[in-house]
């Protein structure tokens, strides 16, 4: 097939672990034969820098025209305080909004042979494979924001709609794997909360009846995923519920360089990135791993590419490169030599089958 994709490398380590993705990606062209056409764009910092704009008007553009966009990771300590008026963040945050894409999807697999590096016990990660769906146009992160010498306020507001379309990709998400959702809120305090749940549990019986659903406080679930990771499925939540929950939960593979992310909306087109953000203190050195922005590449193929068996191939390649002991220095067990980025790359490069 041809494809286009806009790649979007942005701040730090950004660049690094995204030239590892794209490399991927003309491995699996190359094997499977597909054309993909990849056209770059600044964003973030280094947008800032060119044009002043971390999110330029051409860069946006490109977004909008690619079949998906790969994008790397922002963030620059020159721009870090947070009371500045034009930041690296807006980038991504304008992205979301002005492409539509509604739902983050957050998985967090284990896997053998990194346990050593998860900061949780060996027992507790065996078969854990979390898929986090978190809301990501709404709720507090776009309300009104009221700001006095003396006050502020940040609206947290949903419309049933945007609750019903995110709760119903969750749930067909669900159905697809092992059929269990976990919605997480805040019911006994928060009002959007509370009108949440009832969609949850108007939406899903109805349309999805094999799904089983469960309802879990925020606070409770920050617990449960530590103590039983293995027993989740599919986790729903609101956006900034979501993003707290799924640093914690990335935490379980041992890194957050190895958790990739996809951004989706009601179309084709997706935005995919690695979690990880732009490391500053480790960007240039050559030493990032790139496994994290590897896997999003994967979540590129199957969700916009809709090309299951070269995803598949993909994430294969990462697992048969951590199982060959080709471990980052975020991975590596100590005394042991960490693998290089490019390394990392090319361990999953040659494993594309
Ligand atoms: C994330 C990040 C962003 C968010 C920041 C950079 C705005 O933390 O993708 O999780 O809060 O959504
Ligand atoms: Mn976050």
């Amino acid at each position: 097939m041809r494809a286009f994709v806009a790649v979007l490398p942005g701040d730090g380590i950004g660049p690094e672990v995204t030239t590892e993705a794209v490399r991927c990606l003309e491995r699996v062209a190359a094997i499977f034969g597909h054309d993909f056409v990849l056209e770059q764009a600044p964003v973030g910092a280094a947008a800032m820098d060119r044009a002043g704009d971390p999110l330029p008007p051409a860069t946006l553009d490109l977004a909008r025209r690619a079949d998906a966009v790969l994008f790397g990771a922002i963030g620059d300590p020159r721009y870090s305080d947070p009371s500045l008026k034009v930041r690296p963040e807006q980038s991504i945050l304008g992205l979301r909004r002005e492409l539509g894409l509604f739902a983050n999807l957050r998985p967090a697999v284990t896997h053998p042979a990194a346990y050593h590096a998860s900061p949780l016990r060996p027992d507790l990660l065996g078969g854990v494979d979390i898929l986090v769906v978190r809301e990501l146009t709404g709720g507090i992160y776009f309300g009104d924001k009221t700001r006095t010498e003396d006050s502020a306020s940040d609206l947290c507001s949903y419309s049933a709609a945007e609750i019903e379309r995110v709760v119903r990709l969750a749930a067909g998400l669900a159905r697809g794997r092992r059929g269990r959702l976990t919605s997480v809120d805040k019911a006994n305090v928060l009002e959007t909360s509370r009108l949440w749940r009832s969609i949850v549990n108007r939406v899903v019986p109805q349309e999805f009846p094999g799904v089983a659903v469960e309802h879990m406080y925020i606070d409770a679930a920050t617990m449960h995923v530590l103590r039983r990771p293995a027993e989740f499925d599919v986790v729903v939540t609101e956006n900034m519920f979501g993003d707290i929950l799924t640093d914690e939960v990335a935490m379980l593979p041992g890194s957050l360089g190895l958790c990739p992310s996809a951004s989706i909306g009601s179309g084709r087109g997706g935005l995919y990135e690695p979690i990880h953000g732009s490391a500053p203190d480790i960007a240039g050195r050559g030493i990032a791993n790139p496994y994290g922005a590897i896997l999003s590449a994967a979540m590129l193929l199957r969700h916009s590419l809709g090309l299951e068996t070269e995803a598949l191939s993909v994430e294969r390649a990462v697992s048969g490169a951590l199982a060959a002991g080709v471990l980052t220095s975020d991975l590596a067990r100590q005394g042991a030599a960490p693998a290089t980025c490019r390394e990392a790359g090319t361990a999953v490069v040659d494993r594309i089958a």
